[in-house]
């Protein structure tokens, strides 16, 4: 496969969750493209780590820490990078969290509002502020929520996942219909299971080569952070022009089956 390219000179790109997984993987594409990119996280010591890297490359980067659980440090987040770069371009709300495999039976309360208070809600206040800076902006912008397979079926003993990225393709396609006058095109991509830490936390090493990759994935293995970036940049660049509130499945074909 050819290297695909993009040119994103000029424009200013948010990540959230960027210190790891498909976060930072679509942060180093955004500035291998050419874009200024802020990478947010709740991981300090991750999220400098992750700066440091890109920048050796390169990229012209810088970070700021924020739980998107919390509405004003979401808040605070797009105006720093506002403050800091001028604009807001594309942003790519993937920050999430896994819970641990349980029946609903058996699940408590706060394991429920955790988990919605950073993959529902924390998506909610991200899009909120971005498109208040976008509308502002009137030049439009792009922005893309990371979803899951699991936002498309269910999946036994992690309801309160599966229910987040469900809600979190509703919120994409109501946001999408209430800013594209504005030139705001707003979409969710659906990974399938990508080799990042939060699969390898959730399933030892023999797992992932039998249970997830060859038996399940029509491909026959795991996705990769880059493949899942490649998508975000297409539906941040001019290429998906036309595109607005689509769940965007990348996932090998699993969910097809
Ligand atoms: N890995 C997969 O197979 C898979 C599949 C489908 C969807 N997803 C979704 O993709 C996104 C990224 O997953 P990943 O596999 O790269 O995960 P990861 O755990 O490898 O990275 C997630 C990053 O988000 C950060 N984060 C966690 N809670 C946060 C919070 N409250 N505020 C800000 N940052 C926070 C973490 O510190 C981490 O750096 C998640 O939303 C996840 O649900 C993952």
């Amino acid at each position: 496969m050819g290297k695909v390219r993009y040119d994103f000179t000029g424009e200013v790109a948010l990540v959230t969750g960027a210190a790891a997984g498909m976060g930072l993987a679509a942060a180093r594409a955004f500035a291998e493209a050419g874009a200024k990119v802020v990478l947010s996280d709740i991981d300090e010591k991750q999220l400098q780590k992750a700066v440091e890297e890109i920048r050796s490359e390169g990229g012209e980067v810088t970070s700021f820490v924020c739980n998107v659980a919390d509405d004003d440090q979401v808040k605070a987040l797009i105006a720093k990078t506002v403050e800091i770069y001028g604009r807001l371009d594309c942003a790519f709300n993937n920050a999430g969290v896994i819970t641990r495999a349980k029946d609903i039976a058996d699940m408590a309360v706060d394991e429920y509002d955790h988990v919605m208070s950073i993959n529902l809600r924390g998506v909610w206040s991200a899009m909120k502020y971005e498109i208040i800076q976008m509308k502002k902006q009137g030049w439009g912008g792009a922005i893309v929520n990371n979803s899951s397979l699991a936002g498309k079926v269910g999946v036994a003993q992690r309801a309160q996942y599966v229910a987040a990225k469900h809600g979190m393709l509703g919120l994409t396609k109501s946001a999408a219909l209430e800013a594209g006058r504005d030139g705001i095109r707003i979409n969710a991509i659906c990974p399938g299971t990508i080799d990042t830490p939060m699969v390898h936390r959730m399933v030892n090493d023999n797992d992932l080569d039998t249970k997830l990759s060859k038996a399940a994935v029509p491909l026959g293995r795991l996705g990769t952070v880059e493949e899942i970036a490649h998508a975000v940049l297409w539906l941040c660049s001019n290429g998906s022009s036309y595109v607005i509130g689509e769940p965007l499945s990348v996932d090998a074909g699993v969910t097809i089956q």
